[in-house]
């Protein structure tokens, strides 16, 4: 494959993740280089693999810890033509952090904190930060847009989000020489449809399409939905499910709108959705009419903390950064269960 190679090199951390292994490819796809850092805390270095199998180039690739500064150092030494950073690199169970909350003020906010730092003393232009549908907790109205009130973090998690924010907005307010976009994912599902690269949950899943594809698939037995009650209009809870590739590409543009000084403002937030809000019973009727496949479900109580029903309003991203979520849910499902497939192939699940 032939591709005309830039010469800004992006910093991805979090990168053999699942959403940041997908936005590299898109951004060697797009003739960045790239240097990924990740310490392996939930993803596995075969990812680099999946990688260089779509896209014919192998990224660079640090295995360190965004926490140790000293790590840090050392990467920005080792590549000094590092232009922009995407800050994938988190922990992101919500359930565990409430159980663990020092881990994940710790993890998540020391590695912002030291890569702001690093930003400062190496020129580098700009920081894409992975934010979250979170912060908007349970909304009054739906779809949301980026003006819609933030309501008080329920989980350790989420506050890490709604902190972050606010810590990259006081860097900037600061006079920091350089921008930042805030990106808030609603809820990423799919994998690329090569199937080279995807979601990787360790242990028993807790979001809805690792477990629904396990369970399709015979490594669960059925799949428990939570709550059919809801004040919705099929009693099931709405989310806005935005394939993965989709996403990843919203990065690209955000990182170039920063490095080509596109944007006047040092400082940028949208909402990555599609705009339409699917029910949990809408999405498991999709997966099953895409793939075929029938998914044994029961009827569960509600999960505690669950959100009744949240979307987009993705049109500031689609105005302002010429971006869509494009693929039909159809695609994103058949690519799911394209995954869920090799990795029993692989011997994995
Ligand atoms: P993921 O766990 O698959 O990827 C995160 C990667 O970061 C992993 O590879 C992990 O090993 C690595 N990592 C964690 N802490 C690190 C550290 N201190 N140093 C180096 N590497 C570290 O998660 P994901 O789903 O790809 O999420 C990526 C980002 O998007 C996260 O910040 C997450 O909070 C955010 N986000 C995810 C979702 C979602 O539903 N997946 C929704 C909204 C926001
Ligand atoms: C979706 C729907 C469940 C599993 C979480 C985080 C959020 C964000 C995205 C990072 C809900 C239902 C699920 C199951 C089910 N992550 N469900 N049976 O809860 O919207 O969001 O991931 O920022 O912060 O909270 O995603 O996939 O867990 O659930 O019925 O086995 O599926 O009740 O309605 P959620 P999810």
């Amino acid at each position: 494959m032939s591709k005309k190679v830039k010469t800004d090199r992006i910093l991805v951390t979090g990168g053999t993740g699942y959403i940041g292994s997908h936005t590299v490819v898109e951004l060697q796809n797009a003739g960045y280089r790239v240097v990924i850092i990740d310490n392996l805390s939930n993803s596995n270095v075969e990812v680099l693999n999946g990688i260089e199998r779509i896209t014919g180039i192998r990224p660079d690739f640090v295995e360190a810890d965004c926490t140790d500064i000293n790590a840090l150092r050392n990467l920005f030494l080792k590549f000094p033509d590092i232009k922009g950073i995407i800050n994938f690199a988190a922990s992101k169970a919500v359930g565990e952090s409430v159980q663990k909350p020092v881990l994940y003020y710790r993890n998540n906010l020391n590695t912002l904190m030291n890569l702001l730092d690093m930003m400062g003393e190496h020129g580098v232009k700009g920081i894409v930060f992975s934010s979250s549908c979170t912060v908007y907790g349970e909304p009054d109205e739906n779809p949301v847009t980026e003006q819609s009130p933030i309501k008080k973090a329920t989980s350790p998690y989420g506050n890490t989000k709604q902190i972050s924010e606010e810590i990259i907005t006081d860097v900037i307010n600061s006079g920091a020489p350089f921008k930042s976009i805030i990106l808030r994912y609603f809820n990423p599902i799919g994998a690329h449809p090569s199937a080279e690269i995807g979601e990787l949950p360790l242990g028993v899943p807790q979001n809805l399409i690792p477990y629904l594809t396990q369970t399709a698939i015979g490594v669960r037995k059925e799949l428990s939905v939570f709550g059919n009650d809801y004040n919705t209009r099929d009693g099931y809870c709405i989310r806005d499910f935005i394939d993965v590739v989709d996403l990843a590409k919203a990065h690209v543009i955000a990182v170039e709108r920063m490095l080509e000084d596109k944007s006047d403002k040092k400082i940028e937030i949208f909402n990555l959705g599609t705009g339409n809000g699917l029910s949990v019973m809408e999405l498991i009727n999709a997966f099953e009419g895409a793939t075929g496949v029938k998914v044994p479900y029961k009827i569960a109580p509600r999960r505690v903390g669950d959100i009744e029903q949240v979307w987009a309003d993705p049109s500031y991203a689609n105005n302002v950064l010429g971006w869509k979520a494009e693929t039909p849910v159809a695609d994103t499902m058949r690519s799911a269960w394209k995954w869920q497939q090799r990795l029993r192939e692989r011997g994995i699940m």
